[in-house]
């Protein structure tokens, strides 16, 4: 059993809402439509929804296995299971993969804020341009004050609710409002749908180009899947290891990557006719959802209200995924260093808000982020592709390796099946994991390379 002062979650459903609500979070909404849009649509669609398949589900079984094992942080997790070896280096990759990660989310959930306070102000009441909204959003995002600030209240809200702890701090949010997004997002689905030439849209984002497949289109669907399910980091180690032993894990992690998925596509749903319908075009970047959606509100009857809910719940989607990556930060100084959780999150959340002052003046706040390094590109895109494409690869395939070769098939099934529900096929699972996951991801990396497409 888990220690006591560990905690467990109450059972399947608030595991499944918690993981989810790990899963669900800018990376749906804000990231999947702009790195669609950046990457050609449809056939980035495609690949995207096979990484899923092919990788995202053995990755997610492969990691809960490994927690409700070891029931530990993913450097505990791999000392347990393999102790004298690098495997913990692997975790460790993992939790500096947190900090990176949280280091640049924390700035866009900050945007959230502050879209919410414009809703609330009624800043979306009227029909807005989308050179209004683009106007807008520059002038948000440019602000070195006000999004060091916002960057900062959400980091506070983390630690705020991680110093809790897993069960009392993020079941509870979870558990009714992801429900609640999922039916917000279908009204702006069916309004965005039927708006003036909404249908461009659709096609745009489910008619394949496969012209346009190039390596980093490839990457970039890959990095996305993985971000997206919160995989290749350990947060799923984490997650699985307050799971209680007699729920059936494998349905949990199948649940959770199906509802993750259809939240992304709903998401591209919304955007895309939408951005078709006011002209903007689909590269437009990381600010693409932030300029298109304002417009779907001001065509939509009460569209204040929709702002709010939407703003608001965005804004809980965004924090019950900045828990899951600070969670694996202070769950490794809690299990491993002996740090009290309410120390741990503290100083971990403040040491990510400093590393975090970087990202938040990339978009005009400070020039040299915004250009950083002569590369043309802003710090925070940087680091999104550097934390959230290549080094949540480079854990999956690992994770991939360790589980198929080094423990074993045999021993994840076990972990899977503890509870007494058998696998629909543990054959199958045994292949995605051994071969097709690591040669998937091992072909990726190495097309990189070879030809140098890393941006
Ligand atoms: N999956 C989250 C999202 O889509 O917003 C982001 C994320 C959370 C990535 C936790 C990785 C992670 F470990």
């Amino acid at each position: 059993m888990a220690s006591a002062n560990r905690g467990q979650w109450s059972g399947k459903t608030a595991f499944i809402l918690a993981a989810a609500g790990s899963a669900i979070g800018l990376g749906n909404i804000w990231r999947f439509p702009y790195t669609a849009g950046e990457n050609g649509g449809g056939a980035f669609v495609l690949l995207y929804l096979g990484f899923v398949l092919l990788v995202g589900i053995p990755v997610i079984l492969a990691e809960l296995a490994i927690g409700r094992k070891t029931e530990k942080n993913p450097v505990g997790a791999f000392k347990a299971l393999v102790p004298d070896s690098l495997w913990p280096y692997l975790g460790g990759l993992g939790v500096a993969t947190g900090f990176g990660i949280l280091a640049f989310y924390a700035v866009l959930a900050g945007w959230t804020l502050s879209y919410l306070y414009g809703a609330v102000t009624g800043i979306y009441g009227g029909v807005m341009t989308a050179a209004e909204s683009q106007a807008l959003f520059e002038h948000l995002i440019g602000d070195p004050t006000l999004t060091i600030i916002l960057t900062g209240a959400f980091i506070l809200l983390t630690i705020l609710v991680v110093r809790k702890g897993v069960s009392g701090g993020i079941e509870l949010t979870t558990k009714i409002l992801m429900p609640v997004l999922l039916v917000i997002l279908l009204i702006l689905a069916v309004r965005s749908v039927t708006l003036p030439g909404g249908m461009d849209g659709l096609v745009y984002l489910f008619k394949p180009d496969f012209s346009k497949i190039n390596g980093v289109v490839i990457m970039s669907a890959l990095g996305q899947a993985l971000f997206s399910l919160s995989l290749g980091m350990g947060a799923m180690i984490t997650y699985g290891s307050y799971f209680p032993k007699t729920e059936n894990i494998f349905q949990a992690g199948i649940a959770v990557a199906l509802f993750d998925t259809l939240i992304a596509v709903l998401a591209g749903i919304i955007i895309f006719p939408a951005l078709f319908s006011v002209g903007v075009a689909p590269d437009s970047g990381p600010g693409l959802v932030f300029v298109v959606l304002p417009s779907i509100f001001g065509s939509l009857p009460a569209g204040q209200l929709f702002a709010i809910a939407f703003y608001a719940l965005l804004s809980i989607a965004a924090l019950t995924s900045t828990i899951s990556l600070l969670e694996v930060v202070v769950a490794y100084f809690v299990d491993e260093k002996g740090w009290t959780r309410n120390k741990a999150s503290w100083l971990l959340g403040s040491l990510c808000f400093v590393l975090a002052v970087p990202s938040a003046l990339s978009s005009g706040g400070a020039a040299m982020f915004t250009d950083f390094l002569g590369t043309g590109m802003d710090f925070l895109s940087i680091n999104n592709i550097i934390w959230g494409n290549y080094s949540l690869s480079i854990g999956a395939i690992m994770l991939c390796v360790f589980v198929g070769w080094k423990w074993g098939i045999p021993a994840a099934l076990e972990s899977l099946e503890s509870s007494g529900h058998k696998l629909p096929s543990s054959k199958g699972l045994g292949i995605l994991i051994k071969y097709v996951c690591p040669v998937a991801v091992g072909i990726v990396l190495v097309y990189i390379v070879v030809t140098q497409q890393y941006f």
